[in-house]
């Protein structure tokens, strides 16, 4: 289909360019390939090929300018209510030595907040490190961090690699959602991989039959394919479960707080959700196809709670709690956060409110996202606000 004929903006010249570029690559690794590539593959270059890709490429993806808002760009409030739980993981595990690792920082709102609330709880002294893969985000969150948090410049640090070994609390919002996916086709007697082809010199779906890794990954979703409907797609993670384990490895004591749309498996693979979840972004609106314009539009997939819990215990992880994101931030006292700001100005407060509203309305973020937590060698008595109302546990085994 034609761009112009959706009526979407048309990208600029510059990130045309790229588009184009990114594309040529994509194609050339298709043929060295031998014609095919897994959608894995081709998310993985979509997102974070050097220079190209949509998360390496320098073009804004955040906020207006960009293409989608995630939840710390919406509200300083957020990192205000998250960090009622973040500290009190930190007051149990290493009071002395508190110790927080983002994942995927993005534009470094979520880090310039909970910099500045947990050092209002009394930890002066936090060290916040931030793994991201992108450079050109590891500058927006360096500027990120010195214009709004300007008093701790000397306690973050960016990280190469996960650490080998920590104490404290790591935490991801939205990045379990931008890791590459496999995708799959069931027709009721086979299982096909849709990946990507060049076909009729432009990238396209294309499938092969399954092989035994992708066989074992979807036996693995611990539902039954006989309700699909046909045929039926989805999609599966498999870098989910081997991140935390890594993770897990790593984390000598502490917790882990991952906040990201989805859903147990039953919902997930629902036999009537018969094109997954699979999403693309680009200038605030949802796309389905995935090839337009590679590089300029952001890909994501909703995270499997159901095999993201079982790997999480697999790895020897404890989880403590799982629900939804509005019932999470509610539980961590957003609406008192919201409360005690000044009404003075009344403009910034009703921006604030509606930003708040959007977190927690059920048609909005509230229930598509969830938040769940996972311990390891925590006090029995470190307190769980953010799951103390409406935990959901029950619903992942
Ligand atoms: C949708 S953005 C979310 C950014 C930010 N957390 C926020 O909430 O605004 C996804 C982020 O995940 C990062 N990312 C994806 N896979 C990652 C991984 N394995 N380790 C660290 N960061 C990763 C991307 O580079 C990007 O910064």
């Amino acid at each position: 289909m034609d761009d112009s004929e959706i009526g979407l903006p048309r990208p600029a010249p510059q990130a045309a360019a790229i588009s184009r570029e990114l594309t040529e690559r994509i194609a050339a690794a298709i043929g060295a390939a031998g014609g095919w590539i897994g959608f894995d593959r081709y998310m993985t270059m979509a997102l974070y090929e050097p220079g190209l890709g949509y998360y390496s490429n320098g073009k804004p993806v955040f906020g207006p300018v960009g293409d989608f808002v995630t939840a710390p760009e919406l509200t300083p409030l957020f990192g205000a209510a998250v960090s009622r739980q973040v500290g009190s993981w930190l007051a149990a595990c290493c009071a002395d030595d508190p110790l927080v690792i983002e994942f995927g920082a993005g534009s470094g709102a979520l880090a310039s907040q909970l910099l500045n609330s947990l050092e209002r709880q009394g930890f002066p002294k936090l060290r916040y490190r931030i793994l991201e893969l992108s450079g050109d985000l590891r500058r927006l969150q360096q500027q990120t961090i010195a214009a709004r948090a300007p008093q701790t410049a000397g306690q973050v640090e960016w990280l190469e690699a996960a650490p080998a070994a920590f104490t404290g609390v790591a935490i991801a919002n939205e990045v379990l959602d931008a890791m590459p996916v496999r995708t799959f086709e069931w027709n009721g007697e086979a299982l096909t991989e849709v990946g990507v082809a060049v076909v009729d010199d432009r990238l396209d779906w294309q499938g092969r039959p399954a092989d035994d890794s992708l066989e074992q990954l979807v036996a693995g979703l611990g539902v039954d394919r006989k309700g699909w409907h046909l045929p039926y797609r989805s999609e599966v993670c498999p870098q989910h479960g081997a991140w935390l384990a890594t993770l897990s490895q790593a984390m000598q004591a502490g917790a882990v707080l991952l906040m990201d749309y989805g859903f147990p498996a039953g919902e997930y693979y629902h036999p009537q959700r018969v094109g997954g979840t699979l999403m693309s972004h680009y200038r605030h609106r949802s796309l389905t196809d995935p090839f337009m314009w590679p590089g300029l539009q952001d890909i994501t997939a909703h995270v499997d709670y159901s095999r993201l819990m079982a790997a999480g215990e697999a790895a020897e992880l404890q989880a403590l709690g799982y629900t939804s994101l509005a019932r999470f931030l509610l539980n961590c006292g957003l609406l008192d956060e919201l409360e005690a700001l000044p009404r003075d100005e009344q403009r910034l407060w009703f921006s604030q409110a509606q930003a708040v509203q959007r977190l927690v309305s059920e048609a909005e973020m509230g229930e598509l996202f969830k938040a769940v937590a996972f311990g390891k060698g925590m006090p029995a008595n470190a307190s769980l606000p953010g799951f103390i109302d409406g935990d959901r546990l029950a619903a992942l085994r």
